[in-house]
């Protein structure tokens, strides 16, 4: 008799994005003539860069050529996308990665989950909460942790709560763990972390012979200058963290699909034994089993965001998004909503009106003025009481959403 994992049977109900989306089809199903604005999942609108459009058409006309023909590509990524990524992300930081570090993918959802498989099963894990839900999801799935309790927390999973005391950047844990996961820009506080912030966590992991999981996803929106982009900006963190970023926001990939994992050379985790095994001969081989690669088409697409034009045109599409996030952040607080983030990341994250839950304000939300968020709640225990709105939208929407925000905070 085939047996299911059951390990999946300790998740709560569902994913949280889809199950926003099952509530809101369910809202415009009984109200057709609702006019509903999506500021949950952050999901890009805008339309893709003009040279990343053309580099596609490009690699197109050259699979439909014999001469220029390409079948399996090579599972970590042309050499074209990695080389400009060496250069244009790390290197012109002062920051040491090599091309040949640099993995590239169809997502960093797919890779943070995935990067499980090399790990082992005794590992402790420390998450934030709240946090990007798939760190959690993926480590029941894989058994890392025992049942659910009545607050959303697994057993066996370290939280780190990320409070308005600590500004939402959480302390360092009180006990040892072995595998970190951070998040900054974070999703969903949109706070960042400062060079001290990170120096600690690298101490804590060399201290602590744990690997830091460090996703920069939203990388691409810090504009502060004194805050990091890459955990590799701290001395010491190549022996420690292995890095995730993304193109999906910053040029407007979430569709298209292609991202990048670091894994330094040097980076090493112990057998049960006590031998150091590196982790990128261990990612590079678990790549090459189960993966074949971005296609050729998307990696083009997103080699052009290093080219004069696409840089320009890269910065125009942030840009953007950002004077989104401003325009929420000052409309909120207008309002005298207390706010936090939207300033170096595309996320405002809020405290609910009248200390409503999470889940009500939701509902009060999408009934009263047809608006959709994301309940913090749902990002763990500790986001209870406060809501995420994303900067992924069209600035018309934006200006609409601040409206109706307008008229359910008054009445
Ligand atoms: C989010 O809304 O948190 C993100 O869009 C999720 C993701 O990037 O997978």
């Amino acid at each position: 008799m085939a047996q299911v994992n059951e390990h999946f049977l300790k998740l709560k109900a569902g994913y949280l994005f889809p199950e926003i989306g099952r509530r809101v089809t369910a809202f415009a199903q009984a109200n057709p003539a609702a006019k509903i604005i999506r500021l949950g999942i952050g999901d890009v609108t805008e339309p893709l860069p003009p040279a990343i459009v053309a580099a596609m058409h490009e690699a197109v006309d050259e699979l439909a050529r014999r001469e220029s023909f390409k079948g399996y590509g090579p599972e970590q990524g042309y050499g074209f996308l990695r080389e400009a990524i060496a250069l244009n992300d790390f290197a012109s930081r002062g920051v040491e990665v090599s091309a040949d570090e640099i993995f590239i993918s169809d997502g960093s959802k797919c890779d943070t989950g995935n990067i499980l498989d090399i790990f082992g099963n005794s590992n402790r894990i420390a998450v934030a909460d709240p946090v990007y839900p798939v760190y959690v999801d993926t480590n029941v799935m894989a058994g890392h942790t025992g049942p659910v309790d009545e607050f959303g927390r697994y057993g066996g999973l370290v939280y780190l709560p990320g409070t308005e005391g600590n500004q939402f950047v959480p302390d360092l844990p009180s006990e040892p763990v072995d595998l970190i996961y951070l998040c900054y820009p974070n999703n969903p506080t949109g706070t960042v972390a400062s060079k001290e912030t990170l120096k600690r966590w690298v101490e804590y992991a060399r201290k602590n012979d744990s690997i830091i999981l460090f996703d920069a996803a939203y990388e691409a929106f810090i504009s502060d200058p004194s805050i990091p982009h890459s955990i590799y900006e701290i001395e010491g963190a190549r022996e420690v963290a292995i890095e995730f970023r993304s193109f999906s926001k910053s040029i407007g990939f979430t569709g298209v699909r292609c991202a990048l994992t670091v894994v330094p050379k040097q980076l090493t985790a112990k057998t049960s034994g006590g031998e150091r095994i590196s982790l990128h001969q261990l990612w590079s081989r678990r790549q090459s089993t189960k993966f074949n690669g971005a296609s050729y088409v998307v990696q083009k697409g997103a080699a052009a965001a290093y080219s004069p034009e696409g840089k320009a045109q890269m910065r125009a599409l942030i840009d953007f998004y950002m004077t989104n996030a401003r325009l929420l952040r000052e409309g909120l607080e207008a309002l005298g909503i207390r706010v936090f983030g939207g300033v170096n990341a595309p996320y405002v994250w809020l405290k609910t009106p009248n200390n409503l839950s999470s889940w009500d304000f939701f509902d009060l939300l999408l009934s009263k003025a047809n608006l959709v968020g994301t309940p913090g709640s749902g990002f763990g225990a500790a986001g209870e009481g406060y809501f995420r709105l994303s900067a992924f939208n069209s600035r018309a929407n934006v200006e609409e959403a601040l409206v109706r925000f307008k008229q359910v905070v008054k009445s």
